[in-house]
């Protein structure tokens, strides 16, 4: 008895063993392929990994089973492994070790499981991994250092996972990778260094997220990326400051993205650009793309174009650069449903004002269905888009009953005239509200309740004068806030304390008076200021902390508000066109000279800039706006070597040798934009960098000005203060205020 016992035992074990070494064997369950070293156990409903899988095996299929877990070290003896299929098994996690003694390992499929957690060193030991698919799992984060291990892995999918936000350096490690996939997650937020350490990747995907914002400094790490999708995301808005700068960037996805609005400059920082995809957004227009020379396919369908006088900087730049433009027009009707493409340049016209123009117009635009979902009469919802809009309906109160989903709502020109309490119920997926043209005089508090999502909120156009913090409490993550072309006479300043957030206020076109700095101290976000046409004369001083854009233009400011600025740490962009200046003092910038970066003073009636103006400005302006002056000459500017812009067209210049130096500035910078001569008779219109006959006198003589210190001499004789002549100042007259 225990001989036969034993020798059951000893001829198991041999059994195993014979097993194990013979490479024709195969298990029970399987299909092996010797030629091609292949064992197929699919679908056979395995609770657990086969022992007996021949050793020299390379392809192992094990998909459609339902292991739920895999015990470290279970696949140690496959060393030959290259292919290890383990999709659809019911997979909980990866341990750490399960994969270890597989170097040779190249393609690793983990693909609809149900892992939510990969622990870390889950992948170590996969030294020659080159794919790994995780898509359609559970994963709601990626543990720092997971990917460390994997230096040449090229493909790594994780989309159709739940991952929400990627911390700094999630994918460290991955040296080799080219193609990161992680489309259709919940992602709404990517750490500024979440996509550092990828050196090789050229293609991301990261379509059907949760993105409203361009996560333009994660981005900003790749510098070879050349295909880049980011459709479907509820992105509204592209700026020209959050832009994306991709150098080798070729395709561009941003279709089904409720975008709005564009900037021009948008993508100016992507050069190689060849293919830019906006299907199916809400653009109306789009600004001419200038700088993207290699464009050649623009496509537009599926979006609301206005075909007038607006569309055509867009039909400009396009027919000029060979552009294939996609897109039907939506408005004027007259021509709804012609090709942008098609028309000719006459046919993008502007005429009388809109209201006559509008009536109600038959629903039922494309991609919109009134049908089956929630949707108030006299509106069109879209499932698809996510849009509401009861556009031009002539509503006096404002209708409920919107889908939940709604993420953009468009009430424009109706005549609600106040917006009262709860007047939004059930949209707390709304990113974007317009409201503009409704004859709006007030916001009852708690107005906006409920909007726990808004990120955009249009009311330009209106006849609003003061808004209440009540008025716009509930809206924690606005970030845009359009006011302008109202009735406004100071500056809100109560609804900073409600907007923590908000980092762009328009207030252009209204009546400021003045600005008081300290009103803005609340605002700790606040990034951009946008006061043009207003009537503002003074400006009080204060601090604010993270203003980067003052736009003052077409005001009345008789002077730099140099003392003001002193409250402004990182000024980086200073508007003050049409304004009447007439001079500027020495010094005029120094408290924002370690800062500014684009200063525009075109249309302020400057005669003269003495040479001391611009100090402390040298080392960092990058553009300068001197355009419709009185300049007749100008200080020796061979210290701006950054400049990238300088535009001295339409003034009077001088073209002597106090302007040589100028002349050999401009001769050797290669900056666009004129600087014309208008005296002596002989240059006048002449470019100041080509009259070289005149400027070639001045060599034989000594050079006037060989240095800035001589020139601020030299002019300074002259008039370093000259005051501004009656009648220099060039304004364009603002037009009224209101109807
Ligand atoms: C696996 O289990 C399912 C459901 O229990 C059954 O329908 C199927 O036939 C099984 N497949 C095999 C190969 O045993
Ligand atoms: C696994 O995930 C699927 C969907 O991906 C789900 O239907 C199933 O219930 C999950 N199973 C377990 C055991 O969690
Ligand atoms: C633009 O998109 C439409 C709709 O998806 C498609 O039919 C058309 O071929 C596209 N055009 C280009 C130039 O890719
Ligand atoms: C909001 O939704 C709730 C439940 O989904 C519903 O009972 C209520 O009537 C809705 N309110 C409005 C104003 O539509
Ligand atoms: C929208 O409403 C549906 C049913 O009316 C509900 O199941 C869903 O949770 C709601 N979604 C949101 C985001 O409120
Ligand atoms: C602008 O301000 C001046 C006083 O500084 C005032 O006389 C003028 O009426 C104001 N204009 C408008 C349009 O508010
Ligand atoms: C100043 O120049 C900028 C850039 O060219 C332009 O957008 C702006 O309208 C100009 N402002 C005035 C008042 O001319
Ligand atoms: C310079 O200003 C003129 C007049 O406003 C304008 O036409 C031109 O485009 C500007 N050039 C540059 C380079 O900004």
């Amino acid at each position: 008895m225990w001989n036969y016992l034993s020798l059951l035992l000893l001829l198991s074990l041999l059994q195993v063993s014979s097993e194990r070494k013979d490479t024709s064997g195969c298990p029970k369950a399987c299909v092996c392929d010797n030629r091609k070293r292949s064992v197929l156990c699919q679908n056979r409903n395995l609770t657990k990994v086969p022992a007996a899988i021949p050793e020299m095996t390379r392809k192992l299929d094990l998909q459609g089973n339902v292991f739920k877990v895999i015990p470290p070290r279970v696949f140690q003896t496959l060393s030959y492994l290259t292919h290890l299929d383990l999709q659809n098994c019911q997979l909980k996690q990866i341990e750490k070790g399960t994969f270890t003694g597989l170097p040779y390992l190249a393609h690793l499929n983990l693909a609809s499981n149900n892992i939510s957690v990969l622990h870390k060193g889950a992948l170590d030991g996969l030294l020659l991994l080159r794919r790994l698919v995780l898509e359609h799992n559970q994963l709601k984060e990626i543990q720092p250092g997971t990917f460390s291990q994997l230096p040449y892995l090229n493909l790594l999918s994780l989309a159709h996972n739940s991952l929400r936000h990627l911390p700094d350096m999630t994918f460290r490690g991955l040296v080799s990778a080219w193609w990161l996939r992680l489309s259709h997650n919940a992602l709404s937020d990517l750490a500024p260094e979440s996509l550092a350490a990828l050196p090789h990747l050229r293609r991301l995907s990261l379509d059907h997220n949760k993105l409203q914002d361009l996560p333009w400094e994660a981005l900003s790490h790749l510098y070879g990326l050349a295909h880049l999708d980011l459709g479907h995301n509820p992105l509204t808005h592209l700026g020209k400051e959050e832009g994306l700068a991709l150098p080798e960037l070729r395709y561009l996805a941003l279709d089904g993205a409720s975008l709005q609005t564009i900037d021009v400059g948008a993508f100016s920082h992507c050069p190689q650009l060849y293919t830019v995809d906006l299907r199916d957004n809400q653009l109306k227009t789009l600004p001419s793309l200038q700088g993207l020379d290699r464009l050649h396919k623009l496509n537009l369908s599926g979006n609301p174009l206005r075909c007038d006088c607006a569309a055509r900087p867009l039909w400009d730049w396009a027919s000029r650069n060979w552009v294939t433009m996609d897109g039907l027009c939506e408005e004027p009707r007259l021509l709804r449903g012609e090709a942008l493409e098609s028309l000719r340049e006459e046919d993008l016209r502007c005429q009388g004002p809109r209201d006559g123009e509008e009536e109600q117009e038959p629903t039922g635009a494309p991609g919109e269905d009134k049908a089956a979902k929630p949707c108030p009469s006299a509106c069109t919802c879209s499932a698809l888009s996510h849009h509401s809009s009861c556009e031009n309906k002539g509503l006096m109160l404002i209708p409920s009953g919107f889908p939940n989903t709604t993420q953009l709502l468009d009430l424009n020109w109706n005549k609600f005239t106040s917006v009262p309490q709860f007047s939004f119920p059930n949209l707390s997926s709304l990113v974007s509200l317009h409201l503009q043209h409704c004859k709006i005089t007030r916001l009852a508090p708690g107005a906006l309740t409920g909007l726990d999502q808004l990120i955009y909120l249009y009311l330009s156009d209106n006849q609003i004068s003061e808004l209440s913090a009540a008025a716009l409490q509930g809206v924690p993550r606005l970030r845009y806030l359009y006011l302008d072309r109202n009735y406004f006479t100071r500056v809100p300043r109560d609804i900073l304390w409600a907007l923590p957030r908000l980092v762009h206020l328009h207030l252009e076109q209204n009546a400021l008076q003045h600005l008081a700095l300290r009103d803005l101290a609340a605002g700790e976000n606040l990034h951009w200021l946008h006061l043009s046409g207003n009537n503002i004369s003074d400006i009080f001083p204060g601090s604010a902390q993270n203003l980067e854009g003052l736009y003052l233009g077409s005001n009345r400011l008789q002077a730099v508000p140099t003392a003001a600025l002193e409250g402004l740490p990182v000024l980086r962009e200073l508007e003050l066109s049409g304004n009447p200046l007439g001079i500027l003092q020495e010094g005029a910038f120094m408290p924002v000279a370690k800062s500014l970066q684009h200063l525009y003073l075109n249309n302020t009636g400057l005669q003269q800039i003495s040479p001391g103006a611009f100090a402390g400005l040298e080392p960092g302006l990058r553009s300068l706006y001197l355009e419709k002056n009185q300049l007749q000459t100008l200080p020796a500017m061979d210290d701006f070597i950054q400049l990238e812009v300088i535009n001295l067209s339409e003034n009077p210049l001088h073209c002597d040798c106090k302007l040589f130096q100028l002349h050999r500035w401009l001769a050797s910078q290669k900056l666009p934009g004129e600087a014309t001569c208008e005296f002596p008779p002989s240059a006048q219109g002449q470019k100041v960098k080509e009259a070289t006959a005149i400027f070639e006198a001045c060599l034989g003589k000594k050079v006037p000005l060989t240095s800035q210190h001589e020139a601020k001499n030299t002019l300074g004789q002259r008039s370093q203060w000259m005051p501004a002549v009656a009648g220099g100042y060039n304004g364009r007259s603002r037009s009224s205020h209101r109807p």
